[in-house]
């Protein structure tokens, strides 16, 4: 029998679950919305985190989908056989409904019965307990009554076996993770045991407690499941094959690189062979990674997401580089485009999108093409100040700013019959890579999507500034992007030109007015059509699925705002205290730019709950 494929995973999965009487939701985008404290989403959970913390899901309380996520800790390990910059996760949900029993069993009966994998072939680990947390023997029982045996079930401390928080607070709890054996020969031990011959695939967390500020543990008001499995891996082990790159929608994309390389020759010779393949890997998962941040509204920049971008794009040219593919303008987008190619179908936007993503890339690449020759300009006047040996510091500056691999540097240097001090490259490396980690450790230090009272409060002012802002200039203005931390409120839209200082005024003195209204906000559910047919505006993309809440903050005379929405907001507007226009701008052709801020609000919020 043929093995499944990705696309046959991945949908028999959304199958199953639906079957089981899941709402199949639409994966969210690469970039959080409303959420400053990190720069990708980096799990399933993620857009649910608001849901898990007790806010009521459109799609009622068992969810699923595939998640499309980022995760840039890992990103010195891609090149192996199985991290990924960019992966799939499928994910399903309980939010306050089945736990443990239903969880573990649907995920057994999944791998066992649909993917057919056979049990002698899988391990799990449960939770070895702590003084937060009792020894989760829940989890062993259940797997025990479906068929592991007790010698397959390992039992790992909080450091392997408890998930989350994503931040420093937040839900969390212990979790019961599935793994394949990938060893030589007949499956041995467990994860305990073998930690490099059981390969993680499926991750069951138990979100029972919120983990507080002065890091003590606490109840859940409500008890989650929260799983995720890892599509390329599963594909991998369906398909037989050793990494991630071989499977179905990668090897393509990865059989392309080796074409362009007039390395790929090499393949057979065992020295060089591993290094070719890495870096040919290394292209394939960033220029994927970089596709698909761009197809979800990001260009290279030297901030926030679009500096992680654009280190990764240049790190894959790097990487072509070293495998002599010429990169000046035309390498990634054809890479691109064969990503494209095999992800269109579940992954629509990239094609719609796939001039924007070709555009992109090749301006970056063009653009490092310069950098380069900016680097070897750099690189002749530290080469003229050597007598014997280049500094380590001066390798890395080469390295950092002007993109070059040390293999480079030390090439160069070679001709000219000087050394590079390796060691002080190295320490330069490792100084940087801790405090680009720091850097963003801080950033998540925030805990994932803020749901302070401040924050909510701004969601709410910015609905009642998109309906402001509608009263007063006119229905053309559409939101095209939204971005709250705790101290401020921005709202790009459709409009042409710069807003009049009275327009600016009256826009403001609206909002205003509705919050000294105190006019009742509530929601309730319905339909992306219905929604439309009431007159509610909102991003009509698939961002909620087919069933959404919609915001209405008014009173039986005036309804000032109809809003599709996830939540949370405030229940009573007056509880924003004053709004206050600080800043309108432009942000790029036909769109502008404002932010905001909330004064002297209620310090401690109501939230709004169902009404109608
Ligand atoms: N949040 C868990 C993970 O990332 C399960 O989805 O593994």
């Amino acid at each position: 029998m043929k093995p499944l494929s990705t696309d046959q995973i991945r949908q028999a999965y959304l199958d199953f679950f639906q079957q089981k009487r899941h709402t199949v939701i639409p994966g969210a985008s690469l970039i959080p919305e409303n959420d400053p404290t990190v720069l990708f989403t980096t799990a399933g959970m993620h857009p649910l985190v608001p849901y898990l913390l007790g806010e009521k899901h459109p799609g009622g309380r068992r969810l699923c989908d595939v998640q499309r996520c980022i995760r840039t800790q890992d990103i010195d390990e891609v090149g192996d056989s199985s991290h990924l910059t960019m992966f799939e996760m499928l994910g399903n949900w309980s939010l306050g409904g089945y736990f443990k029993e239903e969880a573990i069993s649907m995920s057994f009966e999944f791998l066992t019965k649909i993917l057919g994998i056979p049990v002698k072939m899988l391990a799990v680990t449960c939770f070895e307990g702590d003084s937060d947390a009792p020894r989760d023997e829940e989890s062993a029982e259940i797997w025990k009554k479906m068929g592991i045996l007790e010698n397959r079930i390992g039992f790992l401390p909080k450091a392997k076996n408890w998930w989350g928080p994503a931040g420093k607070t937040g839900p969390c709890g212990p979790d019961t993770e599935m793994f394949y054996w990938i060893g030589e020969g007949e499956p041995q031990g467990t994860p305990a045991t073998h930690d490099r011959e059981w390969l993680e695939i499926w991750n069951d967390v138990f979100m029972q407690y919120n983990k507080k500020e002065d890091g003590t543990f606490e109840p859940l008001k409500q008890q989650n499941v929260d799983t995720g499995m890892g599509l390329e891996r599963v594909a991998a082990v369906l398909q037989g094959v050793a990494n991630v790159y071989e499977t179905d929608r990668m090897k393509p994309i990865l059989d392309h690189v080796l074409r362009l390389s007039p390395r790929e020759h090499m393949l057979g010779n065992h020295e060089m062979e591993s290094g070719i393949i890495r870096h040919a890997r290394i292209v394939v998962d960033h220029l994927k990674a970089a596709s698909f941040i761009i197809g979800d509204g990001i260009v290279p920049s030297n901030v926030d997401q679009g500096y992680v971008l654009r280190r990764l794009i240049r790190r894959a040219i790097r990487s072509a580089r070293q495998l002599q593919i010429e990169a000046s303008g035309t390498f990634t987008p054809a890479v691109a485009d064969i990503v494209i190619e095999q992800y269109a179908a579940a992954y629509p936007l990239l094609f719609a999108r796939n001039k924007t993503i070709r555009d992109a890339l090749a301006h970056e690449e063009r653009q490092f093409g310069r950098t380069l020759s900016e680097g070897l300009k750099q690189f002749e006047r530290v080469a003229a100040g050597a007598s014997s040996m280049i500094a380590g510091v001066d390798a890395f500056h080469l390295y950092d700013t002007y993109g070059f691999p040390l293999e480079l540097t030390v090439e160069l240097a070679g001709e000219r019959r000087l050394r590079v001090d390796q060691e002080g490259f190295a320490s330069a490396f490792e100084a940087h890579q801790k405090l680009s980690r720091a850097g963003s450790e801080k950033r998540f230090a925030g805990g994932l999507a803020d749901h302070s009272a401040e924050t909510t409060k701004l969601h709410t002012a910015t609905h009642l500034l998109n309906a402001a802002l509608r009263k007063v200039l006119g229905n053309h203005v559409w939101q095209k992007g939204s971005n709250i931390t705790a101290e401020r409120l921005r709202f790009d839209f459709t409009h042409e030109s710069k807003m009049t200082p009275e327009q600016i005024q009256q826009v403001e003195d609206l909002v205003n007015w509705a919050i000294q209204k105190d006019f009742p906000v509530s929601y309730h559910l319905s339909t992306v059509d219905g929604a439309k047919e009431e007159g509610a505006i909102g991003v009509f993309d698939d961002r909620y699925g087919s069933d959404v809440k919609v915001y209405v903050m008014g009173d039986r005379e005036i309804t000032f705002s109809k809003e599709i929405c996830g939540g949370p907001h405030v229940a009573r507007t007056g509880m924003l205290g004053s709004f206050k226009l600080q800043k309108e701008e432009s942000s790029s052709a036909g769109i502008r730019r404002i932010k905001a801020v909330v004064i002297g609000g209620a310090k401690e919020i109501e939230v709004a709950g169902e009404g109608w």
